[in-house]
């Protein structure tokens, strides 16, 4: 199939040099994915179903009907894709557990054989010399715990930690790099304020309490991480934003400080000693579940933090909507990827910066940044994706200037190795610097693969 011309801007965007100068020499080139978008195999070795499996079976959630049952059978597959990983060149792999493999019913049982896929996977990992970084909840909680309650009560951090110990003690001697959490904002806020995913609950006291419970239950795996496996270098992973109103008024300056809140504070402030914002907790009205010591377990000192960056937010002042009464704006003229997310390199340069000063972080690592578009296989076996190619260089090059003005950046992890599912949306929005086609499941090199492995071998010239 021909495509159509690109605009000159593109094409431009990936002769920008980068100067990489600043990244530290074991600066870690990667990429990542999580469990329940490419493992399939949802039946399979004792494995019992996880929220995402209940709600993606849900008519009417998931774009075209689609469910993680097979996604890239990468439970099957994972020798083939670590040679993926090595036709990339990438020294590190960020990938998810999946809790309901290993701890089916969210009780203490353990089923070995989901610990063994692990255990292969990460010895395979470390033979082809890609360090793991193993994040514990990637939003596949065990059914079984959500119809106990789920995030909005207690008893789920604390099954966090179970399952944290599990997990680091096999795993611990092998797997330096942990995560316990990926984005809680989704969790809490898309899972249980606005029902965009699982569990797909609408309710605000709900969403506040889980969000309270997931960083309790942070600060709990954090320690059970550290008991087990001493060595360990533990973070947290949020998904943030840059956030601006749409314009001057006073109304919307007030909105973009409540989505700074919502989308930011409400998540670093309290792992970095500071409680929950105020403001925050006066805007959501509702009380926190808080006991004597929560605070300072949910304030673990941490290894490092995790950045997951796609768009900027613009808002205006929403009255009418749900907390934090804030709605996005959508601007005209600017450029956007496929998921219709508007590109700002600045934006992740601006956050590695904030995350420096404000939070004083010991070390950052870019854990997720990407973009989707609509792919395709050309008659040559290509995928020319020249979009994907500029976003990833341009904020790889934003990246290498927040490093030139101090930020500790440590590693960048490109979302995603591969397409996949992309929850709510299906498989309709391809992330993968390799193609798949599902049908087959053949994967194929994009453009933007090649060229995120030309700049791995620049920094890296030896590897
Ligand atoms: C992030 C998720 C990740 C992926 C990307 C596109 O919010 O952590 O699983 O879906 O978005």
């Amino acid at each position: 199939m021909i495509r159509a011309e690109r605009p000159a801007v593109e094409r431009n965007a990936v002769t920008e040099r980068i100067d990489f100068a600043a990244l530290p020499d074991d600066f870690v080139w990667g990429v990542a994915t999580s469990a329940y978008q490419i493992e399939g195999a949802v039946d399979e070795d004792g494995r019992a179903p996880s929220i995402w499996d209940t709600f993606s079976r849900t008519p009417g959630r998931i774009a075209g009907g689609d469910t993680g049952e097979v996604a890239c059978d990468h439970y099957h597959r994972w020798r083939e894709d670590i040679g993926l990983m090595g036709q990339l060149g990438v020294g590190g792999y960020r990938f998810s557990l999946s809790w309901p493999r290993i701890v089916p019913r969210g009780d203490g049982r353990v089923n070995a054989a989901g610990l063994d896929f692990y255990d292969r996977l990460v010895d395979g990992l470390l033979a082809a010399g890609i360090a793991p970084s193993a994040t514990l909840y990637h939003w596949d909680l065990p059914q079984a715990l959500q119809d106990r309650g789920g995030w909005p009560v207690r008893e789920t951090a604390e099954r966090l930690a179970g399952y944290a110990s599990v997990v680091a003690g096999r795993l611990g001697d092998r797997v330096r790099h942990w995560a316990t959490l990926n984005e809680p904002l989704c969790s809490a806020w898309i899972g249980h304020l606005e029902g965009l995913m699982a569990p797909g609950v609408t309710d605000r006291t709900a969403a506040v309490r889980a969000s309270y419970h997931l960083l309790l239950g942070h600060g709990l795996a954090v320690q059970a991480i550290r008991a087990e496996a001493p060595d360990s270098e533990v973070g947290i992973v949020n998904n943030l934003s840059t956030v601006e109103p749409a314009t001057g008024s006073e109304a919307d300056a007030a909105a973009a400080r409540r989505m700074d809140g919502h989308t930011n504070r409400w998540w670093l402030d309290p792992v970095h000693g500071r409680g929950f914002p105020a403001d925050m907790r006066e805007v959501y009205g509702v009380d926190l579940p808080e006991r004597a010591g929560d605070p300072e377990v949910i304030a673990q000192p941490l290894d490092w933090l995790g950045l997951n960056y796609y768009f900027p937010a613009v808002v205006a002042a929403d009255p009418a909507g749900p907390p934090p009464y804030a709605r996005p704006v959508r601007r005209p003229h600017v450029p956007r990827t496929g998921m219709g997310w508007e590109i700002d390199a600045g934006g992740i340069e601006a956050l590695l910066l904030r995350l420096t000063r404000e939070y004083a972080a010991p070390r950052i690592y870019v854990t997720e940044n990407g973009a989707a578009y609509p792919d395709v296989v050309r008659p040559d076996g290509t995928v020319r994706d020249p979009e994907r190619t500029a976003y990833l260089h341009g904020h790889l090059a934003a990246c290498a200037r927040a490093a030139r003005q101090g930020a500790p950046l440590a590693g960048y992890y490109a979302w995603s190795l591969m397409d996949n599912f992309e929850w709510a949306y299906g498989y309709g929005k391809r992330f993968g610097l390799f193609h798949v086609d599902y049908a087959t499941q053949a994967r194929t090199l994009k453009d933007s693969g090649r060229h995120y492995a030309g700049l791995i071998r620049r920094h890296r010239p030896t590897r």
